[in-house]
């Protein structure tokens, strides 16, 4: 180990593709993520298409979104997908027990989300009720989606305005089904779960992608349990959850903005805990399917903070700093390293929760520093992964240490290749030198996004704080090496050519 980080990567040997899908977001009817953020009042002076918000379209469009699950998170298993479709007059108003106890007018529904995705340029991705509904009515919804002939159901979907139909593919089936979802059993999932994806038909060439709800965390048993009951043809999928919460207290999870260096610390570490994870259920997930068929789809992760003061508590509205972008990009690094395996996840969540991307005020919007990561790593999407490793100090915070560097590295279609390198330790810019294995690096650009201070953040009235510059302390030496010089609490993508 050495207080200079050696980074060597296999740039010869190209690996899997690193599916654009890891790069996903979530949006759920919770707080202000739906309703006052993708769909806002018509009075409201933004430019619109419809209610939909353009200036977050446009944002979303930038990073390449590639796919958005909807609409829930807990409130899937709470969602009548009936209630939002036809007549906006004439939908019902209903409640949305599981968030702040708010009513839904359900102007929001399967049509509105679908020209949504449009508008995006992305894939939807559906969180089917398992918890409140029946395998009919997943059997229908996919029916209005999906089937070309004309049936009452499709002659609905042309009446609301879509002849064709829309062809989705990923049916998340259940969310959370341990918990908010039924609090199921495993063997009482997986029975319920063969029911259900059952009537999940493909219909005229639609094929369905499935995903199960798999565990929480560290909740082995409740793979294990999916794994052997479930028939593999059955899943396209099975989903894992795992949110950073720096204190490692659910009760207390500490401010998003107010923190000391023991709970930025907390943060990283318990964020860098995904490795662990993956690793854990990639070998046990390697046992049952050693073809590697069945994908891990991560389809909750980020970090959950108490909310900002003042704010509804059921509406987990929290501001967004440097450490969150360290995170995301730690994660996405966890990610592109496991693609093997994880083939698809999901942010939350997009607008207005959690670690969000986007944060609005009336007609403000400011883009997050886990915005800006997601635009600088949106070139490893569909590149291929090449191995990389390294050896550095670790980051030591009393008795307890880190690896104070991580990275992950890709090549695209287009010959480029992709190193993007972390320096988590706030106290120390670190000196780095990388090795690109069988690649002569003729061309080398940067770009860099860091801030004084792990607390830093974009707020409305300084909205590009942290955004992304041009990184130039990058040298290519004689023997081919790249060295360079990592900010303290800094991430950095080389592009080399
Ligand atoms: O993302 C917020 C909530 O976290 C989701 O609704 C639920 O699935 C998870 O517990």
């Amino acid at each position: 180990q050495n207080e200079q980080a050696v980074i060597t990567i296999q740039a010869d040997q190209p690996r899997q593709t690193i599916s654009k899908h890891i790069y996903g977001h979530f949006a759920e009817h919770l707080g202000r993520c739906i309703y006052d953020g993708f769909w806002v009042d018509p009075a409201m002076n933004v430019n619109k298409d419809g209610r939909i918000r353009m200036d977050i379209v446009d944002a979303l469009r930038d990073i390449n979104i590639p796919n958005l699950r909807w609409p829930g998170g807990c409130y899937a298993d709470e969602y009548q997908w009936r209630d939002g479709i036809g007549d906006p007059a004439k939908r019902p108003v209903t409640l949305n027990s599981h968030w702040g106890g708010v009513t839904e007018d359900n102007s929001f529904g399967t049509d509105e989300f679908m020209k949504l995705c449009n508008l995006l340029g992305c894939e939807p991705y559906l969180s089917a009720n398992m918890g409140t509904s029946t395998p009919k009515d997943l059997r229908d919804w996919i029916e209005y989606l999906n089937f070309d002939g004309k049936t009452h159901l499709t002659q609905l979907r042309e009446q609301n305005g879509h002849k064709e139909p829309y062809g989705v593919s990923f049916f998340g089936i259940g969310n959370e089904s341990w918990g908010c979802g039924g609090n199921m059993t495993p063997e009482h999932y997986s029975e319920q779960y063969r029911i259900f994806q059952e009537y999940a038909r493909n219909y005229s060439n639609h094929p369905i992608k499935k995903i199960a709800s798999g565990p929480n965390s560290t909740d082995y048993n409740w793979m294990e349990v999916c794994l052997k009951k479930i028939p593999q043809y059955a899943l396209w999928g099975i989903s894992l959850h795992y949110y950073t919460i720096a204190t490692g207290n659910w009760g207390q999870k500490g401010s998003s903005t107010d923190f000391d260096e023991k709970e930025y610390f907390g943060g990283v570490k318990n964020a860098l805990y995904m490795d662990t994870l993956l690793k854990n259920y990639a070998a046990m997930m390697n046992k049952y399917d050693p073809a590697k068929k069945i994908a891990l789809v991560v389809d909750e992760w980020g970090i959950w903070t108490e909310v900002e003061p003042g704010t509804n508590p059921g509406f987990l509205y929290q501001q967004n700093t440097m450490r969150d972008a360290l995170i995301a990009a730690s994660t996405l690094n966890i990610f592109n390293n496991h693609s093997d395996r994880v083939r698809m996840a999901n942010l939350a969540q997009a607008i207005n929760v959690l670690q969000a991307l986007i944060l609005t005020d009336k007609e403000k919007i400011l883009l997050t520093p886990t915005y800006h990561i997601f635009k600088m790593y949106k070139v490893h999407q569909e590149a291929n992964l090449l191995e990389s490793s390294v050896s550095v100090n670790d980051y030591k915070y009393g008795t307890e240490s880190i690896p104070g560097v991580n990275v992950s590295a890709s090549k695209g279609e287009d010959g480029k290749i992709h190193v993007s390198v972390v320096n988590l330790n706030p106290n120390k810019a670190v000196p780095a030198s990388v090795i690109l294995n069988g690649y002569n690096a003729k061309q080398i650009k940067g770009e860099l996004l860091t801030s004084a201070s792990y607390t830093d953040y974009n707020s409305f009235d300084e909205p590009d704080k942290i955004v992304t510059k041009e990184y130039k302390g990058f040298k290519k030496e004689n023997d081919g090496k790249i060295t360079m010089k990592l900010p303290p609490l800094s991430i950095v993508t080389l592009e080399i050519q």
